[in-house]
């Protein structure tokens, strides 16, 4: 990407949001053995995914990104993994069914492990204790012990990342991903008392795979509806990780992030002049940037300018995370900014971390209603400023877990300690991801319609 540029530069520049590691010696061991490791994904892949981003910046694809807020060794298993795999294969059905587009299927798993924290401490049971920063860095127990940053976490979580993309790319390829049998599946929910908004919708999908089927088009004579690409993505906070897993890309020479297909920088950490940026701007990879209130136009140019000093359509995914209500306080100067640029961007929305709140019964949660408000205020905005809504970013699982109130089945404040599990932030669970699909699906329908009146 960048000339003259090592993947060591970061650790010169002022970094945030890192564990100062006790252990020196096991540190440099650890990293030394992760950089004989195979990569987990291949700069090919990397490629192929920054060419269908090209797309949803043009509004020809729309991107699906989602997963846990923070994956975690405890609840690590093929049936979660193959749970959100579902679910976000079922959204993207009704996503395309809406955008008329592919959607371009990314997961927040196989190596999302590492979180910002808004605090260096927390105080647990009257304790204080270092902030648990995610498995891959410390452990989740409130204990001074587990709480110590251990490098050989590191090693674990790429072996739960490597087994994790064996099993999805096992999943993408090997009949589980067959169209047909993905929306059976939403059929189910869409036949599940109090869905009736959504029913017409999916019986359309019904009919227009019916159709294909009578066309002749099915599994056996189209390849494209019994496979899908799935690749994954996480934020790249922990460098040491990072660093370890660059390799250089055989064909072309230049670095490759090894770790996940796509990185991002989080709200915290995108400091133009800071170490995650600098990290970032070298390697090849499709590259995120969440934007948030804190977002200056002054700044989102500079990151602009050294996250794709090219101007390579693809390359980045402005992810915007304000807030329902706050959207139209701060989007539009944002997108206007990239519109002097003539910067090539795919405009994503995170409708999940500007809706954070503590539940009267002391969970943090989201209600379904904001994250809704706030993806459809992200629409209003680029249908105003006359720019494509490119994709949509949420923290979500396939499992029923009760973490985000609200949706169809109506999870309440008090239900929230039913099944609370997330190592972080709350998800939604696999009815109200799916439900949020419908309801972006619709958006996209209207947007579409609306774009057909201004063509004719
Ligand atoms: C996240 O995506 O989990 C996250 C911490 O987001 P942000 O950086 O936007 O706060
Ligand atoms: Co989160």
């Amino acid at each position: 990407m960048t000339k003259g540029w090592q993947k060591s530069d970061w650790r010169v520049k002022p970094r945030i949001q890192m564990p100062d590691y006790p252990d020196n010696a096991a540190l440099t061991s650890v990293e030394a053995q992760l950089a004989k490791y195979p990569p987990l994904v291949f700069a090919g892949e990397a490629r192929k995914l920054k060419k269908q981003l090209a797309l949803a910046a043009e509004g020809k694809a729309f991107l699906l990104q989602g997963g846990d807020c923070a994956e975690s060794f405890a609840e690590f298993s093929a049936d979660n993994i193959r749970d959100t795999f579902r679910v976000m294969l079922q959204m993207a059905v009704v996503l395309t069914y809406g955008a008329k587009v592919p959607v371009i299927k990314v997961g927040r798993m196989a190596g999302q492990f590492a979180k910002p924290r808004s605090t260096p401490t927390e105080v647990i049971g009257g304790v204080e204790y270092p902030s648990y920063r995610g498995d891959i860095i410390n452990g989740f127990d409130a204990t001074e012990e587990s709480r110590r940053p251990d490098p050989a976490r590191m090693l674990q979580a790429y072996t739960q990342a490597a087994a994790s993309l064996n099993l999805l790319r096992a999943f993408s390829t090997g009949g589980f991903a067959d169209i047909h049998r993905v929306h059976s599946w939403t059929l189910g929910f869409a036949e599940s008392d109090k869905a009736e908004r959504y029913r017409e919708l999916s019986n359309r999908i019904s009919d227009a795979l019916d159709f294909m089927t009578a066309a002749g088009v099915n599994a056996d004579t189209a390849h494209t509806l019994s496979v899908v690409d799935f690749y994954t993505s996480h934020e790249a906070l922990l460098l040491e990780y990072e660093e370890a897993l660059c390799r250089i890309d055989s064909l072309t020479g230049q670095p490759v992030a090894g770790s996940g297909h796509m990185i991002w920088i989080g709200d915290r950490t995108r400091q133009p002049d800071g170490a995650h940026v600098e990290f970032a701007r070298g390697v090849l990879n499709p590259i995120g940037l969440k934007c948030g209130p804190t977002t200056t136009v002054e700044d989102l140019k500079v990151l602009m300018a050294k996250l794709n000093p090219q101007n390579e359509a693809g390359r980045l995914t402005l992810i915007a995370r304000f807030g329902a209500g706050k959207v139209g306080e701060h989007l539009p100067r944002l997108v206007k900014a990239v519109q002097e640029e003539g910067a090539n961007v795919v405009w994503s929305c995170d409708p999940m971390h500007g809706n954070t709140i503590k539940s009267s019964s002391g969970y943090k949660t989201r209600p379904f209603n904001a994250v809704l408000s706030e993806v459809r205020e992200f629409f209003a905005v680029h249908k105003a400023e006359g720019t494509i809504p490119g994709g949509v970013h949420f923290e979500m699982t396939g499992k029923d877990v009760t973490e985000c109130t609200g949706g169809l089945r109506a999870v309440t404040d008090e239900d929230l300690s039913d099944r609370y599990h997330t190592a972080c932030d709350p998800r939604l669970n696999a009815s109200q991801s799916l439900e949020l699909a419908f309801l972006v699906a619709e958006e996209l329908l209207s947007l579409r319609h609306e774009g057909r009146r201004i063509a004719l």
